[in-house]
């Protein structure tokens, strides 16, 4: 079911479904269980079967949608861009359904294993003691080994020196684009990405160089002619499960891309956020196939272990890893021990494996029930793809929607949602939301999604009505 969902989410309206007989055979699954998929996918809306032709994408649940991504990168990010308060931290009240959020729910984090490492850190040295600069040598080399195991034979593992342990991977976007760009210098993002780089950049002064990104990542090409027109000797992505869209790069398209950044002696400033939150694919760090000091790594505990242990790393090799670290120190002088301690100590737990397993599970449950809400009662939106892991569905709806009369309206109905718009570096580009199924209780998905869907249907009535006045 799963499958086939994924299939439908990313197939134009209109297409053919694989026949029962095809389905049977590649899942391996019975006639009466492919029939069973199809009836429910039906009764949703998001199939139509006409009996002796075969199943259809329902062409009605999703309206062609216009894509002018390609001016994105035409255009580039316009000049001025005061700093705005992302919707993602907004603090809302507790009978509303909060979808805005960046985090997972307290239910889906390792609580006990968390305030266990405390107790012991507390009672420690580390409670009293200053760790060296970079950060404590076995967190150190604790990241160093997670980004070596994950490389090819061939390629030099990262060394526990190469790491700077910072405070969130947010201080260590601010500190790589200060570090390794700097003030009235290109970087290039891709669009949509994370509204706290593009923030983070605007902050450290640095022009943004937009490439258009969809649920695939973005063409290479287009990568190479951002460079070669800017002057950019670095390109800040997201390859694994990118917030917002949940992009999931193919192998193919990272070594495509480690290319085109090495041709443009550039570095590749990789943000493996999303690293622990890996559904239905693993992420595999393109830091761990570049031995050549490329690619700059971040990776965060924040999301996965705890908000209250701000711990990320972010690992670099040369002169680059030296400025890295005089930036780091210049914000923010080192990490609390006391953090840094209680952080290895969850992640050296047998338990910290146990917990990103069933987190898995977790999130595939949620992810699959929001889509499923959203298919059944928010028929006029789409998904560009299911995402392959992440928090997170970026939700297409109907060309022209008002996205900020979408928000105000469904929060007025008791539903926080995050208007896509904050994750655009110029012009947004389609109307989107981001919704998060990590974070808020699944048995509110279904009332959230038909007051979604409510909300959308009165906008669009009221448009039809001004039209035809
Ligand atoms: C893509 C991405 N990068 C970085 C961050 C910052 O994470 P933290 O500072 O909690 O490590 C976030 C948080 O939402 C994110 O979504």
């Amino acid at each position: 079911m799963a499958v086939l969902r994924q299939w439908i989410a990313t197939a134009p309206p209109g297409a053919r479904l694989p026949s029962t007989r095809a389905l049977v055979a590649e899942h391996g699954v019975s006639p009466v269980t492919v029939q069973k998929a199809l009836r429910t996918l039906g009764a949703q809306g998001m199939v139509e079967s006409r009996p002796g032709v075969g199943t259809f994408v329902r062409t009605v649940r999703v309206p062609r949608a216009h894509d002018h991504g390609w001016q994105t990168a035409a255009l580039g990010a316009p000049p001025l861009r005061g700093p705005r308060l992302s919707t993602a931290l907004r603090t809302t009240s507790n009978d509303v359904i909060a979808l805005h959020s960046g985090y997972p729910d307290r239910e889906l984090l390792p609580e006990r294993l968390v305030r266990a490492a405390f107790t012991r850190a507390a009672r420690s040295d580390a409670a009293v003691s200053r760790p060296p600069a970079a950060g404590l040598p076995e967190l150190q080399a604790w990241f160093a080994g997670e980004l070596g195991a994950a490389g090819p034979v061939g390629v030099a593992p990262p060394s526990p020196s190469d790491v700077i342990v910072v405070p969130g991977s947010q201080s260590g976007l601010s500190t790589a684009f200060r570090a390794l760009v700097g003030a009235g210098r290109p970087l290039v993002v891709e669009s949509p990405t994370y509204w706290g780089a593009i923030l983070a950049a605007g902050q450290a002064g640095v022009q943004l160089v937009p490439v258009p990104s969809g649920p695939h990542g973005p063409d290479p090409d287009e990568l190479a002619r951002a460079f070669a027109r800017s002057g950019a000797r670095a390109f800040y992505a997201q390859p694994s499960f990118s917030n917002p869209t949940g992009a999931h790069w193919s192998p193919t398209l990272a070594d495509a891309v480690l290319d085109v950044v090495r041709q443009h002696g550039a570095f590749l400033i990789e943000d493996d956020w999303a690293h622990d939150f890996g559904i239905t694919a693993d992420p595999v760090p393109i830091a761990a196939r570049d031995d050549s000091g490329h690619v700059v790594y971040l990776r965060s505990l924040t999301k996965s272990m705890s908000p209250a242990v701000r711990i990320a790393a972010v690992i670099a090799r040369g002169p680059a890893r030296e400025r890295l670290l005089a930036a780091a120190q210049a914000e923010s002088m080192y990490v609390s021990t006391l953090l840094q301690a209680a952080a290895y100590d969850v992640v050296t737990q047998p338990g910290w494996r146990t917990h990103v397993t069933g987190l898995r599970q977790q999130l595939a449950a949620r992810r699959d029930l929001m889509v499923r809400a959203l298919a059944e009662h928010v028929p006029t939106a789409s998904l560009d793809a299911v995402p392959a892991g992440g928090l997170n569905l970026w939700l297409r709806l109907p060309d022209g929607t008002d996205v900020l009369a979408l928000a105000r309206g469904c929060e007025s109905a008791g539903v926080v949602v995050a208007p896509g718009d904050e994750w655009f570096p110029a012009e947004p580009t389609g109307a989107y939301v981001r919704l998060n199924y990590a974070g808020p209780d699944p048995g509110s998905f279904p009332e959230a999604a038909r007051i979604i869907g409510e909300t959308l249907e009165t906008l669009e009535m009221a448009s039809r009505r001004r039209l035809s006045d």
